[in-house]
Formats: structure tokens, C-alpha cells, sequence
């Protein structure tokens, strides 16, 4: 059975399927109370394990209800709970969970610690975010996205400030899903080189424009994301806001951009840096749809994951 592991990993035919599927039973559940089961319930007398090495509210939450909705039971797993990493070798760790569990998800730091668990254990395995990527997030976004505006193939996506985990997976998208994205953010703080060669690869090319206000212009979608991510070891913060500032988004940017543009932000946003209140609360802004897909593109996840 497959991992989901990383955007590029998946066949876009495959991307594609979770989405309808999950759009689908978002349809489905409409009226119903969040603990209810879906009727098919199809995860049925199955266990998957909620690891967390870093913090989440989202991810937590989506993973545990969405479990729950698919008729399984989750066991959330955090930080020092367990003796993952510390007292115990990642690998030894996944071939232990592998005899309880059905299905892991896990959120970590580097991807090598996600990429050891998925080799050593015998159940798939779902990426919830490492230092270089957050695939679950991207495909709620774009879920988020042709919810509002219908398809994102061919449409414009402008990611402002810092190449993060997030806008990495954002770059493998729009090479999965046929969307122009471009850059705008200081050159040392691009998205990863592999993320940028996967694109180039698929012959999409990710412009970089450093001049904000031209690179929204005709934007679709307007993405940011933290100036300094959960792994991010930040020396001087003050010097870091004040090189990111041209790039905030704030409502005089948000005005170059044509009258149907959304804002999306992963969140939790740090409001005042990266983004304004003005624009993360305006009416452009769909950021708390984006978290509530969260739920129902990872139950096509996990569905996918298991084949059921
Ligand atoms: N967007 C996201 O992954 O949020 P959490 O860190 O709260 O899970
Ligand atoms: N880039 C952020 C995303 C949080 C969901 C981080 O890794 O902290």
C-alpha cells in the first residue's frame, strides 16, 4: 500500500482521485454532527498512529476527527511521550508501531527521519509535515482553492516572503496540477533546490520576482506563510522581520491584485509580520477554509493510503 509522502511522489492521476474523493465526502457529511461516522465507514476496526515530534493544533485535530469519521481509532504519539529518536532508533520505532497500527502519520523535523520510518515499517505512512515539506496542507489548499475558483490548472500563484516547508510543496503542486507559481522573497530565502528542480523537471518553471507588487499583479492566489518556521533557529528576529518586511502582505499590497484574488496562509500566522490582521480577517482571505479541508483532504488521504 502507498505512502503519501511527498506531493512529487504521487501520480498526479492519484492527487486528482483524492481530491474528488474527498470533496465528495465533504459533500456527504453535510448537516451531520463531527463525531458522526460516515455510512461506509471505511476504516472500520483499523488503527492509525498520530506521531507529533513538533507542536500542531491542525494537524492534531484533522488527523484525530478524520480518523474518527472514517470509522477507526487513532493513537496520538507526542514529543517525549515516546522513545522515538531519543532512547530508540527511528527505525526500530516504526517496525513496532507497524505491529499495532494499520497506518501511521507522523510530523518530524528532517525529511531523512520521515524517509527512515517509511523504509523501516510495513504500514503507509503520511508525511504531517517535516522541515522541508507539508504536503496534507498544500492539498487542502488547492481543495480550498476550486472550491471558490474551480480549477487551478493553468491559474497564477504568487507565494510572498520565505521559501518554507509549505511553499516547497506548493512548487511540487504546480507541476502536479499545472499552475504557474512565482517566488517573490529574498533570493537566499527561495524554495529548496529539489523542490525547484522536481518542477523544472516537469517543465514548470517557477519565476522569481522580487518586486511584490508586480509579482501579485495578476495573481489568482496570494500564499504566505511564517518568517521563521518551527525548526528555525532565529539569532537576531528583529533583523529577520525588518529583511522580510517589503514582502508582508498587508492591504496595500493585497490592493494590486485583481478583484478575485484570495489569500491563503497555512496558519498559525504570526499576525503582524508576515501578514496583517486587515487582510488575514478581509474578505479575500479564506485561510479558515483552508484549515477545515485540512480534515477532509486527509480522509482521502488515508483512504488512498489504504486502498478502501
Ligand atoms: N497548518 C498546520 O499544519 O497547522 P498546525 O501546525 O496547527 O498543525
Ligand atoms: N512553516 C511552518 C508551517 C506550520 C504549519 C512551520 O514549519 O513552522
Amino acid at each position: 500500500m502507498p505512502d503519501f509522502l511527498d506531493i512529487c511522489q504521487v501520480d498526479p492521476v492519484d492527487l486528482r482521485a483524492i481530491l474528488d474523493q474527498a470533496t465528495d465526502m465533504k459533500k456527504r457529511r453535510a448537516g451531520l454532527n463531527r463525531g458522526a461516522i460516515d455510512q461506509d465507514a471505511p476504516l472500520a476496526g483499523m488503527i492509525t498512529a498520530l506521531i507529533f515530534e513538533k507542536p500542531s493544533t491542525r494537524t492534531r485535530i484533522s488527523f484525530d476527527v478524520g480518523v474518527r469519521q472514517l470509522g477507526g481509532q487513532p493513537i496520538l504519539l507526542s514529543g517525549g511521550e515516546t522513545h522515538l529518536g531519543q532512547t530508540e532508533s527511528v527505525s526500530d520505532t516504526a517496525r513496532v508501531i507497524s505491529r499495532f497500527a494499520d497506518l501511521a502519520m507522523i510530523r518530524t523535523f528532517d525529511a531523512s527521519s520521515l524517509h527512515e520510518f517509511a523504509v523501516a515499517a510495513d504500514i503507509p505512512l503520511i508525511n504531517g509535515l517535516t522541515d522541508q515539506s507539508h504536503p496534507c496542507q498544500v492539498l487542502a489548499d488547492i481543495m480550498t482553492f476550486e472550491e471558490h475558483r474551480g480549477s487551478i490548472k493553468g491559474k497564477h500563484v504568487t507565494w510572498l516572503g520565505v521559501g518554507s516547508n509549505v511553499c516547497n510543496s506548493f512548487v511540487e503542486a504546480a507541476a502536479q496540477f499545472g499552475f504557474t507559481l512565482t517566488f517573490s522573497g529574498p533570493d537566499d530565502r527561495a524554495p529548496d533546490a529539489a523542490a525547484l528542480g522536481f518542477a523544472e523537471s516537469h517543465g514548470t518553471k517557477i519565476r522569481h520576482q522580487p518586486d511584490p507588487e508586480r509579482a501579485v499583479a495578476d495573481a489568482d492566489l496570494v500564499v504566505t506563510d511564517v518568517w521563521s518556521s518551527m525548526h528555525d533557529s532565529v539569532a537576531d528576529k528583529d533583523a529577520l522581520n525588518a529583511s522580510l518586511r517589503p514582502f508582508q502582505v498587508n492591504e496595500q499590497l493585497m490592493a494590486r491584485t485583481k478583484p478575485e484574488t484570495l489569500f491563503m496562509h497555512c496558519l498559525p500566522a504570526h499576525r503582524g509580520e508576515e501578514v496583517t490582521s486587515a487582510v488575514l480577517d478581509g474578505a479575500k482571505s479564506v485561510v479558515f477554509d483552508e484549515a477545515e479541508n485540512r480534515l477532509h483532504a486527509q480522509k482521502g488521504i488515508l483512504r488512498w493510503c489504504l486502498q478502501v
